[in-house]
């Protein structure tokens, strides 16, 4: 149940775990001392003897100022420990992600890192500022409790004793219950993430394809998933309080039934008092079993929310570990270079795509990549800017392509002008054939119209290089870039 992994996380997690659990057990001794002074009142009263009203109040009185000095001291130490939690993980994760570059939508979904660094870091921050130091608070809480109502009577501490380790248990059965919830819970919410996401960066295509009101619906059935989703996890998180509650209170009364039985035998006694201490011991008693299950209550109620925790650090974990490649961060001299791929191979799951692939960019030229769609053009880009990673061959440099990008010096425009009419596209054209004597340009097009000014055409079947050249070398080949060519010419000429 206790990851220690997640306890050496954050610099400086035990030294304030320790702090907030050290003064919060010192106010429990003060709690113990107000039941004291309570239960001797009581017995003042009933034995007839005047009891000391001011000394009582001054005694409760300090007791408790001291009790609530302590309390805020350890709150703050446990307030300091959720915001150094928070930021250090925050941070860590948004390192991670600039240390992987832009393929890191290849290690996680980009909505999954922002469910994770809000939402799960913030529920893993409960685990550390609430769940961790109440377990250690618990245990000690108890062991001192049971201690003390030793000195009165053993056998009601050995019964209190005996059913204490039963709120654990009922967590660790939680546990496994909610194990499996929880995954699914999980899934739900990032698959929720993924399809709200999508649907926001994708509007103007959905629209323009009049596909919003079926991806509308698809959010609809997603979002009623992670509702229910979320209604078992609760029920089951409602379920195993409920049983926590009737192990406390079950608890409660069998250490006081036990109590009541040792008083009858005369039993129950202040050890180091003297005189008749049997009533005192039983007051004492009845206000210490009432404390009692107080800690391991409040722990399992902060078990749910650090199960989540749990299950949102194992992703952030996850990402945390996951290999960076260090290419992009490389310094180099970035002038007067161009960049080529040389016998360059990738697959796309398992399955090999581009083979053996060479192409050259020139600097400062247009050099257009063009090609039936799924050719591999978009491929090519990706790879070349980072956000796809994994080939094997040579990208000569690709470290020099993605400084050259930041500068920017190497211009990628993928499709720059589909959806865009004619006129428009003419002036996008325009302009960048203008900045192309500064500027390494590399054009990916359906059109072939698009690059007939290019200084070299790469023509791609199947991701391959099937013919390259400039456009009137093409044309002269008389393969199949110049019946694309002509095809597409047709196709104009007719629809004008
Ligand atoms: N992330 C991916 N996982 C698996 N296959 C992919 C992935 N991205 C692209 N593909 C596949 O790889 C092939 C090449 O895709 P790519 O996007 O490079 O083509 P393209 O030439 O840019 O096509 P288009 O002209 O339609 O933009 C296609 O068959 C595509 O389905
Ligand atoms: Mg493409």
């Amino acid at each position: 149940m206790l990851n220690s992994e997640l306890l050496f996380y954050v610099q400086g997690t035990k030294k304030n775990i320790f702090f907030n659990v050290f003064l919060r057990w010192l106010a429990l001794l003060m709690n113990i001392m107000i039941s004291l002074s309570v239960a001797l009142f009581l017995n003042d009263l009933y034995t007839g003897k005047p009891p000391s009203y001011g000394w009582y109040f001054l005694s409760v009185l300090s007791f408790w100022g001291i009790k609530f000095l302590l309390e805020r001291r350890a709150e703050l130490f446990g307030l300091q420990l959720s915001e150094d939690v928070k930021i250090e993980l925050r941070k860590r994760f948004f390192k991670k992600i600039i240390s992987i570059g832009p393929s890191y939508g290849q290690k996680m979904s980009t909505s999954k890192i922002m469910q994770l660094s809000g939402e799960g870091i913030e529920q893993l921050q409960t685990y550390y500022s609430g769940f961790m130091p109440q377990l250690f608070y618990s245990i000690s809480a108890t062991s001192t409790m049971v201690l003390v109502i030793c000195f009165i009577n053993v056998k009601t501490s050995i019964v209190l004793l005996l059913l204490s380790p039963l709120i654990p248990l009922v967590i660790m059965i939680g546990l496994k219950i909610a194990k499996k919830i929880l995954g699914k819970y999980w899934k739900s919410y990032f698959s929720l993430g993924n399809i709200f996401l999508d649907s926001i960066q994708g509007l103007t295509m959905l629209k323009s394809y009049d596909a919003d009101g079926k991806k509308h619906n698809q959010m609809n059935l997603q979002a009623e998933d992670f509702r229910v989703k979320t209604m078992k996890l609760l029920r089951s998180q409602l379920n195993s309080i409920n049983m926590m509650d009737m192990v406390a209170f079950g608890g409660l009364a069998a250490g006081l039934v036990t109590a009541l039985y040792q008083l009858k035998e005369n039993k129950v006694t202040m050890l180091g008092m003297d005189g008749d201490t049997r009533l005192l011991g039983m007051f004492f008693i009845i206000l210490l079993c009432y404390e009692f299950f107080v800690p391991l209550r409040i722990l399992g109620s902060l078990f749910h929310v650090a199960m989540n925790g749990i299950w949102a650090s194992t992703f952030i974990k996850d990402f945390l570990d996951a290999p960076v490649n260090n290419e992009s961060n490389r310094e180099i001299n970035h002038s007067n270079h161009n960049i080529s791929i040389k016998n360059m191979n990738f697959s796309y799951d398992d399955q090999p795509f581009l083979t053996n692939l060479d192409m050259t960019f020139p600097h400062h030229k247009i050099t257009s990549i063009v090609g039936k769609s799924g050719c591999g053009k978009s491929t090519i880009a990706n790879l070349l800017i980072g956000t796809v990673t994994g080939y094997d061959g040579s990208i000569k440099r690709l470290s020099i392509a993605r400084a050259l990008l930041q500068d920017p010096e190497i211009l990628i425009f993928d499709e720059a002008t589909s959806n865009i009419e004619e006129e428009s596209e003419e002036i996008i054209m325009n302009l960048i054939r203008k900045i192309s004597n500064r500027k390494t340009i590399i054009i990916i097009s359906h059109r072939l119209s698009n690059v007939l000014q290019s200084d070299y055409i790469y023509f791609m079947a199947n991701g391959k290089v099937e013919e390259e050249g400039s456009h009137s070398d093409l044309m002269i080949a008389q393969k199949d870039y110049a019946a694309l060519y002509q095809y597409q010419k047709d196709l104009e000429q007719y629809a004008k």
